[in-house]
């Protein structure tokens, strides 16, 4: 290794367990909660791991989320393309930023959530019907953790379920590509999809967010293309991430007996123990990426102007200043406090709703399919090879 190296570890490293950090991401925490880390091109950007350091920077105004700026890290070669880093919201700074988000509230609160209870239930049990007739065993990522969001953000965002091969592929495309091409055509090819989509609601708005914002677009407020980047950073972001989230719970529950236990027979509620699963998995590794605008002091460094940071959620939320024992799986922990949403302004705008697919998700599988197990032994089941999001490619289970 070289010295460089040594002082600076590459980063991100993948994952073999679907629940353990790599070795190399424990050894970095131990040396503080600052540390630099070098990109897959040779870039050396700061890594906090440490969860007050990790709030206190990504609530900073000096910290900027513009993903146009070289000074942006980008975190895999594949993402350099610009479908990746076109990303409205997410991507965006304040006032646009501010903007965008604020074009979005009215699906996202908590109230919101709570009217589609019922709904998703309905999408998820018919789902566990068509499991239980194919049975007795099926891929759960194919007929379980891909519809459930899909058929939740297609009527979130008013994107027809019909078209569902094509926009599931699109989305996994622009952050799972092999490289940068990939990226680029799968991005452009759902960005004209979208914009068509606002074509039609344009004429005769429809339902969902497009429906709905076709009249600012009339209005002037948005552009086309605008709604259709809104559009699309919502089905990437809705799909990836619920998506992947769900097998990896599924497996750390089912690796996991005693805790499964305690969710099945009601002595854990449900939602403290999906928070749990979501600060022990920490699905997309890295909560947020940034650059500094302005010098920053923070933990006996200084993070200068132009320099990259990136939060490591996986670590972060198990940092023992905050967590007793953080890498023990403890579905009664109880303790909220993880980054797996990220932090400040773009702390996530789903979060309501992926929280309630989870719960629904875990609850409903484990009660109507009580005798559920893995098809194939743990130490067979591959991560995901390609993207930064962890998952896994296929999960057969049995019961
Ligand atoms: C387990 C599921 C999910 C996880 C772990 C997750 C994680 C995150 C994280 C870490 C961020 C912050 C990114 C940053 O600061 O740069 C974020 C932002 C965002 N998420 Fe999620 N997300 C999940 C589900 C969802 C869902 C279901 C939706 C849509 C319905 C969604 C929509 C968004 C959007 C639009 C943003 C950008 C917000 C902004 O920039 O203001 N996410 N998400």
């Amino acid at each position: 290794m070289s010295p460089d190296l040594a002082e600076a570890p590459s980063f991100p490293e993948r994952r073999t367990c679907p629940y353990h950090p790599p070795e190399s991401y424990k050894q970095i925490a131990e040396r503080g909660p600052l540390n630099k880390v070098t990109l897959w091109n040779g870039r050396q950007v700061w890594l906090v791991t440490g969860y007050a350091e990790g709030r206190k920077l990504l609530a900073d105004p000096r910290l900027s989320a513009d993903r146009q700026q070289e000074q942006y890290p980008t975190m895999a070669r594949h993402l350099q393309a610009q479908a990746a880093r076109k990303l409205v919201l997410v991507g965006e700074d304040p006032p646009l930023h501010d903007k965008h988000r604020r074009l979005l509230n009215p699906e996202f609160s908590l109230k919101r959530a709570r009217a589609m209870h019922e709904g998703i239930q309905a999408i998820i049990d018919e789902l566990i019907d068509n499991i239980l007739a194919i049975g007795p065993g099926a891929d759960l990522v194919t007929e379980y953790a891909l519809p459930i969001p899909s058929r939740v953000m297609s009527q979130l965002v008013g994107v027809p379920y019909e078209d569902r091969e094509f926009f599931q592929s699109a989305t996994a495309g622009v952050m799972q590509a092999r490289d940068e091409h990939q990226s680029q055509q799968a991005g452009t090819e759902l960005a004209q999809y979208l914009a068509k989509l606002v074509d039609v609601n344009l004429v005769r708005p429809g339902e969902g967010v497009i429906g709905r914002l076709a009249e600012h677009v009339h209005s002037g407020e948005l552009t086309r293309d605008e709604l259709a980047q809104l559009a699309m950073v919502l089905m990437i972001a809705g799909l990836e991430t619920t998506s992947s989230m769900i097998p990896l719970g599924v497996i750390t529950l089912l690796e996991h007996p005693d805790q499964l236990e305690a969710l099945t027979s009601g002595a854990v509620p449900v939602p403290t123990a999906v928070e749990e699963l979501l600060r022990f998995l920490a699905v997309t590794d890295f909560a947020a990426v940034r650059w500094v605008t302005d010098d920053i002091e923070i933990a006996g460094h200084t993070i200068r102007a132009k320099d990259g940071i990136v939060v490591s959620s996986t670590m972060v939320n198990r940092d023992p200043a905050v967590h007793d024992d953080p890498h023990a799986f403890d579905i009664a922990r109880g303790n909220r406090q993880h980054l797996t949403f990220g932090y400040g302004i773009h702390q996530c705008l789903g979060q309501n709703l992926a929280r309630l697919q989870l719960q629904l998700a875990y609850q409903t599988l484990f009660r109507r399919i009580p005798g559920l197990g893995l098809g194939i032994p743990s130490e067979e089941i591959r991560m995901r090879t390609t993207g930064t999001m962890q998952g896994v490619e296929r999960l057969p289970v049995v019961w």
